[in-house]
């Protein structure tokens, strides 16, 4: 009999390791499903970054064990790629370190920073990785809930002293998954301000920063003067150039956390295959121009999906940035009742509000990474089953 740890018997099924589950077993009944739950852009990767890893994919020096913390090249294009993106200077060996997606460096910035018994404050609804990077090494979560009438941001001032006297991590994300919202540099001077104030140490999910709509461009909160001497910043190619099977990203800023980051993933793993960097180095290269016109798409999918869901009675605002809509359910439902509803009547799968704390109770999330044509299908579905 295996006996197995603590750890693992603390930590839930990821969810949407159980949703792929479920929508396999219905599609192996027959069910044509529409996937409209996991954020995973379902646009190709540039073409000039295939090239490029299948290039260098040939090269046998690159079938050798790559570099621990990244190649220098890679640490060069993150850093021109901030600085053209940004106006933020990063020095590359120490303030970046590579990454096998940022889903990982969530959970190493964590180890780094609590021990057992501390605080990780976050906000609720949020990412799930955040709870269970905190809990799996004894450190408890305290709920920010992100309010509709608070445009989604944390309301710091809430904190009890108690806590803060514990708290030694404040988790942000913005753009916002799941609820779409989106921070600018006066809020994120507000939040530099406060980890200061209460030794916190900052970490930015900002793995939707390049899915943007129409003028606005989510800012970094390393613009915010002083804000590297408490934060780091976590970014990722999976949403930004449709490249989450490569699985590559980047840790950037608090020179300290990074190195510590960079120390415990050299204990675990041993780097990233360097074609896949070299991949990653063109797609950062790539102008402006191609985020423009691939964001064009998403955002002709956000338009069909807000106006179908207000026309349905599920309130929903068209977001600035992000992957989701977050729409209202109607009365009488829970979230998870909403969306099983949907799953089990029409084979429709979106994502109930409430799978991302209980905060989220009450909403949906529904990604735009699925064609115009199925998010067409999809509402014609709902409307249907509505009206019968
Ligand atoms: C908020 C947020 N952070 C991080 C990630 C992880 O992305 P990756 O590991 O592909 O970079 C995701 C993926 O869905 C996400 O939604």
């Amino acid at each position: 009999m295996v006996q197995l740890s603590n750890l693992i018997n603390s930590l839930p099924p990821f969810h949407f390791a159980d949703a792929k589950k479920r929508i396999e077993e219905k599609q192996a009944q027959g069910v044509d499903v529409v996937d409209l739950s996991v954020g995973d852009p379902d646009l190709p990767a540039p073409a000039s970054v295939i090239e490029r890893l299948c290039e260098t994919a040939h090269q046998p020096i690159n079938h050798r064990y790559p570099e621990y913390r990244g190649m220098h090249a890679f640490h060069d294009a993150v850093v021109s790629w901030f600085q053209r993106r940004f106006g933020v200077a990063l020095e590359p060996e120490r303030e970046t370190l590579a990454l096998i997606g940022s889903k990982e460096g969530l959970v190493y910035a964590a180890s780094c920073v609590l021990n057992a018994g501390d605080i990780a404050l976050t906000p609720d609804p949020y990412y799930p990785v955040y709870v269970s990077a905190a809990t799996t090494i004894g450190a408890q979560p305290y709920m920010l809930p992100l309010r509709e009438e608070n445009r989604y941001l944390m309301d710091l001032d809430s904190i009890p002293a108690n806590v803060l006297a514990k708290a030694r991590l404040l988790w942000l994300n913005y753009p916002n998954n799941p609820t779409a919202a989106v921070a600018d540099l006066d809020y994120f001077a507000s939040v530099v301000e406060f980890a200061k104030r209460h030794q916190l140490v900052i970490v930015h999910d900002m793995a939707y920063a390049e899915t943007y709509y129409d003028d606005f461009r989510p800012p970094s909160l390393l613009q915010v003067p002083g804000a590297m001497d408490v934060a780091v910043e976590l970014h990722s190619l999976s949403k930004t150039y449709n490249m989450p099977g490569f699985r590559v990203g980047m840790l950037v800023g608090n020179a300290t956390l990074v190195d510590a980051v960079a120390r415990l993933k050299s204990n675990i793993d041993s780097g990233i295959f360097r074609p896949v960097q070299y991949a990653a180095i063109e797609a950062l290269n790539l102008p402006e121009a191609w985020t423009i016109e691939r964001n064009a798409v998403y955002k002709r999918r956000r338009d069909l999906l807000v106006e179908g869901c207000n026309t349905l009675g599920m309130r929903a605002v068209a977001p600035l940035a992000g992957l989701y809509i977050w729409a209202r359910i109607p009365a009488g439902y829970t979230s998870r009742e909403f969306s099983n509803w949907l799953f089990d009547r029409i084979g429709v799968f979106i994502t109930p509000g409430s799978n991302f704390g209980p905060a989220g109770e009450g909403y949906v999330r529904i990604s735009l990474t699925t064609p115009d044509e199925r998010i067409a299908e999809a509402l014609r579905r709902i409307r249907e089953l509505m009206a019968a």
